[in-house]
């Protein structure tokens, strides 16, 4: 009977991109992860059977160089990279349901067979490639591409380079998907993304894909001529449907979850999966994703965060110094979803101090240690309402659909600020009522009992909320909420102020997040 029920929920598939393991992972990487694992989090909640795929882009030339200098082979290279990255994941609370690599078996067939398919029916086609080519980057620019004679991407210097290649006929797609485009204005965001692919690619007329190399060895053989490995873009997209089975026996995944509802991706990779992958899917006839969501990029003193440059930051180290939770809460907070930001100690640290310990923590810890104040601990019935319970209440119960559609809009730091005005309100609402004044009299401990039913609902409505973000943090405030039942921690008991039972008790706990200095 439970299985059958949960066959009916909605499906979600939802995919972060698979990282290219040349170093450790940064706190760029980090930032893209902790967005997807938010929503895959968020829609869970909210009772859909969500699939949750991330995993390592391992083949190329760079991959080949990384593992000689390190005297190893070039899986030894990654597997170990492999290994730290699931344990970073793991560090966050990332909970992704499967991690992909494009150098297991399952995914090398799975791009064979797509490649020969599409040999097969003549959208790959074999000629010969010159360019300009830039090996950090691994792409090719034409002349006009070429910024002051250098790699547009990166600023570094490029090669000359002429190999026999195969093509992906993208130009044949191309009217097809400007329409698809048109018509379905869900499909790229946000919107400024839109414009940018039509106007700087779409629009001036698609070049057909270079999608094979001759002069490396560590990707996937073109099955059909093996001295070619294919690469780069045709191995990496397919990994959204190896991984689900597609084109195998044991495809049931392929079946449950395809297309995707969202493709999160950095801004730079916008084009690959918005022009690319698009037509890959067309050609194959299979439908395509719902939507690709291009994010900002984390920056250092404005400068995008990348190991070349030599400016990362090691979420490890973050997450050791200040607290998972704290972190994860940060990079959803900072930066609007959608554009770059600037991450400075700075202002990570004002986050956990402001918004953290001091208005979460202390609000949890104010209403907690008053209860066990003026009332032993035990959470008293909610009396009669004023207009300041009423205020704070319909406030609480209408953050549901606010916050439900920015979620869906994947605007996390709107989002959490409207979850931090009822954090607001509800210590400006102990400011204004004035429990340690109420608490002297009888009279004044009859409306106490509403006022500290109301904060400590209050707080446990926010717990709800936060979860998705902070994963931890929710479990930490109904055990010192006194908060047992598991239907008073699911996202549908927070859209109705009063489910907290009088009698609940509660136990002061440590600050649920210490201050920094
Ligand atoms: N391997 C390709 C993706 C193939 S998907 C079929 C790739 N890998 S990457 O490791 O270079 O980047 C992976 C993701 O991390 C990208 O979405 C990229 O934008 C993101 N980020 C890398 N550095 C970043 C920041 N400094 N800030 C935000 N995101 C960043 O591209």
């Amino acid at each position: 009977m439970e299985r059958e029920m949960s066959m009916e929920k909605p499906t979600f598939y939802v995919t972060t991109p698979i990282y290219y393991p040349s170093d450790n992972l940064h706190i760029g990487h980090a930032y893209c992860t902790t967005a997807t694992d938010t929503l895959a989090r968020f829609k869970k909640l909210m009772g859909y059977d969500v699939y949750f795929l991330t995993g390592l882009d391992e083949h190329g030339l760079k991959i080949e160089r990384k593992a000689k200098e390190a005297g190893v082979t070039p899986q030894a290279y990654v597997d170990k990279i492999a290994e730290d990255t699931t344990a970073l994941w793991k560090l966050m609370n990332i909970e992704y349901d499967d991690f992909i690599r494009t150098t297991q078996e399952r995914h090398a067939q799975v791009v064979q067979h797509i490649f020969k398919q599409l040999y097969d029916q003549g959208d790959i086609y074999k000629s010969e490639y010159e360019g300009w080519y830039c090996t950090p980057c691994e792409s090719f620019w034409t002349k006009t591409q070429l910024k002051d004679g250098k790699c547009p991407d990166c600023g570094r210097p490029v090669e000359f380079a002429r190999e026999e290649s195969y093509f992906f006929r993208l130009s044949k797609y191309a009217d097809r998907l400007i329409e698809y485009i048109r018509q379905n204005p869900e499909f790229i965001q946000p919107q400024s993304r839109v414009n940018e692919m039509m106007q700087n690619f779409l629009l001036p007329g698609l070049e057909d894909l270079c999608v094979s190399r001759t002069t490396f060895d560590w990707g996937i053989k073109v099955p059909f001529d093996p001295k070619h490995v294919v690469y780069v873009w045709i191995d990496a997209l397919s990994n959204y449907i190896s991984a689900l089975g597609y084109s195998t026996e044991n495809d049931q995944l392929f079946r449950k979850y395809w297309p995707a509802d969202v493709h999160v991706v950095g801004k730079e990779i916008v084009r690959f999966h918005t022009i690319v992958w698009p037509i890959m899917l067309m050609a194959l006839g299979l439908p395509l994703p719902k939507k690709v969501f291009g994010h900002g990029w984390l920056k250092i003193d404005g400068e995008k965060m990348s190991k070349s440059l030599g400016n990362v930051v090691d979420p490890v180290v973050l997450c050791q110094r200040y607290g998972v939770d704290a972190v994860r809460y940060y990079l959803m907070r900072e930066v609007p979803f959608g554009s770059d930001g600037n991450f400075t100690n700075e202002s990570l640290l004002n986050r956990i101090n402001s918004d953290l310990a001091n208005d979460l923590g202390n609000l949890l810890s104010r209403t907690v240690a008053m209860i066990e104040k003026y009332f032993g601990g035990v959470v008293q019935p909610m009396g009669e309402r004023t207009e300041l319970e009423d205020n704070l209440i319909q406030l609480a119960e209408s953050l549901t659909a606010k916050v439900e559609d920015l979620m869906n809009r994947m605007q996390f730091s709107t989002a959490l600020a409207e979850i931090w005005k009822l954090v607001g309100e509800c210590n400006r609402y102990i400011d204004l009522t004035q429990p340690w004044v109420l608490g002297k009299s009888e009279d004044g401990k009859a409306r106490l009992s509403t006022v500290l039913y109301t904060l400590a609902e209050c707080a446990r409505i926010v717990a709800v909320y936060v979860g998705p973000f902070m994963p931890s943090t929710p479990a930490r405030m109904f055990e010192q909420l006194g908060v047992t039942e598991d239907g008073l921690k699911t996202w549908d008991s927070a859209k109705r102020f009063g489910g907290l039972p009088a009698g609940t008790k509660v136990t002061k706990g440590e600050a649920l997040f210490p201050r920094i200095d």
